[in-house]
């Protein structure tokens, strides 16, 4: 995709009242979206069905490829995909797990997806593949040090990850992490739109993130609570009505169900007994690595959450429901939008 000049002075446009509730940055007019929401691409969540839904709903919706079939138990890729193409979609994929299957990355992109959305490896090994059929490359980082690999890869959005977010992640936090990268970016490669993620689960988070230097965001779990995903009901009726502090990042669980992940990622779920009895045991569960994958396998099929993973990140203590995507994406737009006009003075103002 061609990288147009930086215009920093039109980074956010809060349009008139005639086009009233709409927010324009670098970020929807380079990708032609009404707003500047993108659906994470969530393994085992973001089916097409969310997927189509968010970008309908004028985000941009990202089928989660996940494992990239990998891990097992994931949903078939390529019905998810062509439930997404009824309009503008992507597809992600781990990237480290991508390594194992490469042939899955050309697989979706005979779909003609808009975009790919690499995470948590080095996307320079798929980037000429990626950039041949057409498609966007997005990389999500979780450290400053990796957005160089990002550029260079030829990323026309680095996506940074505050650990914040649900599923897996690093310990950067998206307040200080996006002005960060904003100012790194603006230096480096000005033309490099940068997204948020992390914790960002309604206007007023949209609002802070373009505040803060971001030309949009991608949202996890507000999304994974959404009517389209294909999160288990058992999971969401579980996290609704939790705070934050119910959730926990740890690296426990992915060594017990034997997941290679690389040692410097970990992963933000719910609390639960597993964890509760692990969670500071983290050089024995590595001694232990693989040793409950059997079990972990057979208390997914029976959904019993003392042992398996819900996956949702700290905003989770902003969910009270389980609404379509639409009405999401909609009212996180336009609660941003009323924010920045107004919103945001006039609320300081009336307390002094
Ligand atoms: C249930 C769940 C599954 C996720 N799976 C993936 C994934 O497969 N690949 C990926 O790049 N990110 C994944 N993420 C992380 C998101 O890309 C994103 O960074 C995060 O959800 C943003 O933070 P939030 O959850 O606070 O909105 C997942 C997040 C959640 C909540």
């Amino acid at each position: 995709m061609p990288v147009s000049d930086d215009r920093e002075h039109d980074r956010i446009d809060v349009a008139s009242p005639f086009e009233s509730k709409m927010i324009r940055t670098r970020l929807t007019e380079r990708f032609g979206i009404r707003h500047p929401i993108v659906c994470a691409p969530m393994g085992l969540v973001t089916g097409g069905a969310l997927a189509a839904a968010v970008s309908r709903a004028g985000g941009l919706g990202i089928v989660g490829g996940g494992y990239a079939g990998t891990l097992g138990g994931e949903p078939d890729l390529e019905t998810e995909l062509a439930q997404a193409k009824s309009g503008k979609f992507g597809v992600g994929f781990i990237t480290w797990a991508l390594e194992r299957a490469p042939q899955m990355l050309t697989m979706a992109l005979k779909h003609s997806p808009f975009c790919v959305f690499l995470s948590f490896g080095d996307p320079r090994p798929f980037a000429a593949e990626i950039r041949e059929a057409g498609a966007v490359l997005i990389c999500q980082v979780q450290l400053m040090s990796q957005i160089d690999v990002a550029l260079q890869a030829g990323a026309a959005a680095v996506v940074v990850q505050g650990t914040e977010a649900g599923g897996h992640g690093a310990n950067r936090s998206t307040f200080p992490f996006v002005p960060e990268a904003a100012d790194y970016l603006k230096q480096r490669s000005p033309g490099t739109l940068l997204i948020a993620a992390g914790g960002v689960a309604d206007g007023r988070g949209l609002a802070a993130a373009l505040m803060l230097g971001a030309d949009g965001v991608v949202v996890g779990t507000r999304l994974w609570a959404s009517a389209e995903a294909l999160t288990p009901k058992a999971h969401t009726d579980k996290a609704i009505g939790k705070s934050g502090d119910a959730t926990i990042r740890t690296k426990v669980l992915d060594a017990l169900r034997g997941a290679p992940w690389p040692r410097e990622y970990s992963f933000r779920i719910l609390k639960n007994k597993l964890t509760d009895k692990w969670s500071d045991r983290e050089a024995e569960a590595f001694a232990a690595f693989g040793t409950l994958s059997e079990k972990y396998a057979q208390a997914r099929g029976q959904n019993d959450l003392d042992m398996v993973a819900v996956i949702c990140g700290e905003a989770v203590g902003l969910l009270r429901d389980r609404p379509t995507a639409e009405s999401i994406v909609k009212s996180m737009a336009t609660q941003a939008a009323d924010l920045l006009r107004n919103g945001a003075t006039l609320k300081f103002t009336s307390q002094v």
